[in-house]
């Protein structure tokens, strides 16, 4: 039984109307059982929920899909568990709630008389479940070589996953992943803000531009700069959350500097690829990035060093740019002017010229990314 398997106190209840009485303004957990995970249960608690943010709910469900998953996340479900749910997975479940609502709370089981055998878990914000992994592209310098390695890296992915791949034009005003890729956009990441209150899987992807050669989709961005204002980091936010549920990697293009949507693409990414060229004001701009990153407080495991045009004969080496930032490169893309060619034809230079030594390095990154024996290629 669910309520066996947690040590703070637990408390049954056998049906919706019981929560009202029972929620006395104090922090609490609440557990719904299966009988909760479809659209018709969900929607019977929504309103409690709603009232009081006071209380985290977390769903047990007997089936994980996305479809779910979306619906119990706005409708500010905390987290969903795929039964059966392993003692201790539901603990730290429940402690993890907990913290979000500041202190340890009583946990309540509004399982509706179902017995609930808890064997393993799924926790939404874990891989376990499948949440496609989000790697950001970023640099504090301007033409560091930023969309031309999100445009890369998307396609080497996209060509290797067995489930769709995204790239987020999130340089919001002067985004070009379209233009790198030769496409002319119907759709812009302002038509998924626009609807974000019906915002679905379905609806989300047919804004999404397709590169037909890779299989890569594309959320481009504006196509006026001045409609970049009106998008918050929250709206970001939530698009990236549903491409999470059904793409398995959200690469996201950022701009050269740091503002309220780059700062929460960098909390939210599971991966950050700072780019950085071989001169020094692009290390000096690069040392003051990853100052703030510490500032941030931002784990810098996350952190991947990427040194662009790592091979250009300009008296700085590769260990003393290492040196100066203090962590180590992990990749290193030679300068090559196969770029600039295969950028001003709208084609990738991993297909464009997929021998060089540009092409071989951005394959070799994608490879950090993947488990060495799935996908395609
Ligand atoms: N390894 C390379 N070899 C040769 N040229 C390169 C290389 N990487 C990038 N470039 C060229 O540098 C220019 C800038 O690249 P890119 O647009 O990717 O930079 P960015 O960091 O996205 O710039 P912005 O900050 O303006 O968005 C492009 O014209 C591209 O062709
Ligand atoms: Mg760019």
């Amino acid at each position: 039984m669910l309520t066996g398997q947690l040590v703070s106190p637990v408390e049954s209840l056998a049906s919706v109307q019981d929560l009202a009485g029972r929620a006395d303004g104090g922090p609490l957990v609440l557990l719904l059982g299966p009988s909760f995970a479809n659209t018709a249960g969900i929607g019977q608690v929504l309103p409690f929920l709603t009232d009081h943010p006071e209380v985290g709910a977390i769903l047990v469900t007997d089936e994980l899909s996305t479809e779910l998953l979306q619906t119990a996340l706005r409708s500010g479900v905390k987290d969903v568990l795929a039964a059966p749910v392993a003692a201790d997975q539901l603990t730290a479940a429940v402690a993890r709630v907990a913290e979000t609502l500041g202190s340890a709370p009583l946990a309540r089981d509004q399982s509706s008389g179902a017995s609930l055998s808890l064997v393993s878990s799924g926790v939404i914000g874990e891989p376990e479940i499948d949440l496609g992994k989000v790697v950001t592209v970023f640099s504090t310098k301007g033409g560091a070589g930023k969309s031309v390695l999100a445009v890369n890296l998307a396609v080497v992915l996209a060509r290797r996953s067995d489930k769709p791949v995204v790239l987020v034009d999130a340089d919001l005003q002067f985004g070009d992943i379209a233009v790198m890729l030769g496409l002319a956009p119907q759709h812009t990441i302002v038509d998924a803000v626009g609807s974000l209150n019906r915002l679905d899987v379905g609806l989300l992807q047919q804004y999404l531009l397709k590169h037909e050669p890779s299989g890569l989709f594309i959320l481009p961005a504006p196509l006026e700069p001045s409609f970049a204002e009106q998008i918050t980091a929250q709206e970001i936010m939530q698009i990236v959350a549903i491409l999470r549920t059904f793409c398995s990697f959200v690469i996201i293009d950022t701009p050269a500097y740091f503002n309220e949507v780059v700062l929460a693409i960098i909390e939210e990414s599971d991966e950050i690829l700072l780019m950085a060229g071989m001169d020094i004001p692009n290390i000096k701009n690069v040392k003051i990035g990853l100052q703030t990153l510490r500032l941030l407080n931002l784990s810098l495991e996350k952190v991947h060093l990427v040194l662009n045009r790592a091979n250009s004969k300009v008296k700085l080496d590769v260990s003393e740019v290492e040196k100066s930032l203090q962590i180590k490169a992990e990749s290193l893309i030679p300068s090559d002017v196969v770029v600039p060619q295969s950028v001003n034809k709208g084609t990738p230079v991993v297909l464009d010229s997929p021998k060089s030594g540009v092409a071989k390095a951005i394959e070799q990154l994608a490879n950090m990314f993947l488990p060495s024996s799935s996908g395609r290629r």
